[in-house]
C-alpha cells in the first residue's frame, strides 16, 4: 500500500495525460464478470513444455496477458528459465541447475519429453525471454528457490534496469517468490516494479499477515485451495492484488472467475477467457 502511494504521487502528474493513463483508469469489465488478467503459467504448459520459447510464443498465440517464468542460475553465472532445481524432470540430463555450467544446460533437450514435435527446445535465458516477449505480453516473473542463488536479486535488477524495464507501467512486468525476505529485497532495489508474495499456506491469510505483506508487496498470490470471497476481499482492502494459480481444469478456472481475483494463472490459457 505504501509503496503504491509512493509510485502514485511520483507520477501521477506525468501519467495524468499520457498514454499509460489507461493503465490507472477503472478495471475494465466484461459482462458482468470483471476482468482479469490470464497468466499462462511457465508458458501454455497444458500443449508445450514449461518454460521454453514453444510454451511462452503459444501462449502469446493463444492472447495469454502475461507469461509467467521461473528463474534459477547456473553454476558460472547465467540466469535460466527452468522450474525444478534440477533438471531432470524437464530435460534429458541430470543433476543440479546450479551446478551445471550454461554450456551444459543449453545443451540439454527440455522439449522432447512433452512430445517429439519439441524435440531439442532448449532452456532458455531469463535475457533472452526479456528481449523476445518485452512488450508484446507481460511477463510475470518468479525467482525460484533463491537462497540457493546469492545475489541473483541484483542480476534480475540489473536485467531489467538496462532494458528500462524498472519504469512503473512502462511494461507488464511483476516479480514474484516464495520467498519472502528475497521479495523484501528485491522491493528495494526495484521499488517501481510490483512485486508478488506466493503462498499456498493459510497462516499467511490472516489480517496480520496481509498487513505485513502489504508494506512491500503488490500482489498476493495464493493456490486456488486456500481462496475465498473474503480472502479476495481483504487482500483488495490492503491495496493489493490477488492472482491465483494453478489452473488445469475448467472448473478451476471458473472457481477462480467467480472469485473475482486479479489474475489467473493457468497451464491452459483457454480455460481462463471471460469473454466466452
Ligand atoms: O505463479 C505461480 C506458480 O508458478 C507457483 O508455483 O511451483 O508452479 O512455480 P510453481
Ligand atoms: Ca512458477
Amino acid at each position: 500500500m505504501a509503496k503504491r502511494l509512493l509510485i502514485g504521487t511520483g507520477v501521477a502528474f506525468s501519467l495524468l495525460f499520457s498514454p499509460f493513463s489507461q493503465a490507472f483508469a477503472e478495471e475494465p469489465t466484461v459482462g458482468e464478470r470483471k476482468q482479469v488478467d490470464n497468466v499462462a503459467h511457465r508458458g501454455a504448459t497444458g500443449y508445450a513444455p514449461e518454460n521454453t520459447v514453444a510454451a511462452f510464443d503459444l501462449a502469446v498465440d493463444m492472447k495469454a496477458d502475461y507469461i509467467e517464468i521461473d528463474v534459477q542460475r547456473s553454476k558460472d553465472g547465467e540466469l535460466v528459465l527452468i522450474h525444478d532445481t534440477t533438471v531432470d524432470r524437464t530435460t534429458n540430463g541430470t543433476g543440479k541447475v546450479g551446478d551445471l555450467t550454461f554450456e551444459q544446460l543449453r545443451s540439454l533437450d527440455a522439449g522432447s519429453w512433452k512430445g517429439e514435435q519439441y524435440v531439442g527446445e532448449p532452456i532458455p535465458t531469463f535475457d533472452e525471454i526479456l528481449d523476445r516477449y518485452r512488450g508484446k505480453v507481460g511477463i510475470l516473473i518468479e525467482l525460484k528457490a533463491p537462497e540457493l542463488y546469492p545475489g541473483i536479486e541484483e542480476q534480475v535488477a540489473e536485467a531489467l534496469t538496462e532494458r528500462n524495464l524498472d519504469k512503473p507501467q512502462n511494461e507488464k512486468i511483476i516479480i514474484q517468490s516464495f520467498n519472502f525476505e528475497s521479495m523484501k529485497k528485491t522491493n528495494e532495489l526495484l521499488p517501481q516494479v510490483p512485486i508478488g508474495v506466493l503462498t499456498s499456506n493459510r497462516a499467511h491469510t490472516t489480517p496480520e499477515a496481509l498487513q505485513e505483506f502489504s508494506t512491500y508487496a503488490d500482489w498476493f498470490n495464493p493456490s486456488y485451495g486456500i481462496v475465498t470471497e473474503e480472502l479476495v476481499k481483504n487482500v483488495h482492502s490492503l491495496g493489493m492484488k490477488i492472482g491465483s494459480w494453478t489452473v488445469r481444469s475448467q472448473a478451476a478456472g471458473d472457481f477462480l472467475l467467480d472469485m473475482k481475483v486479479d489474475a489467473i494463472i493457468t497451464d491452459y490459457p483457454d480455460y481462463v477467457d471471460p469473454r466466452n
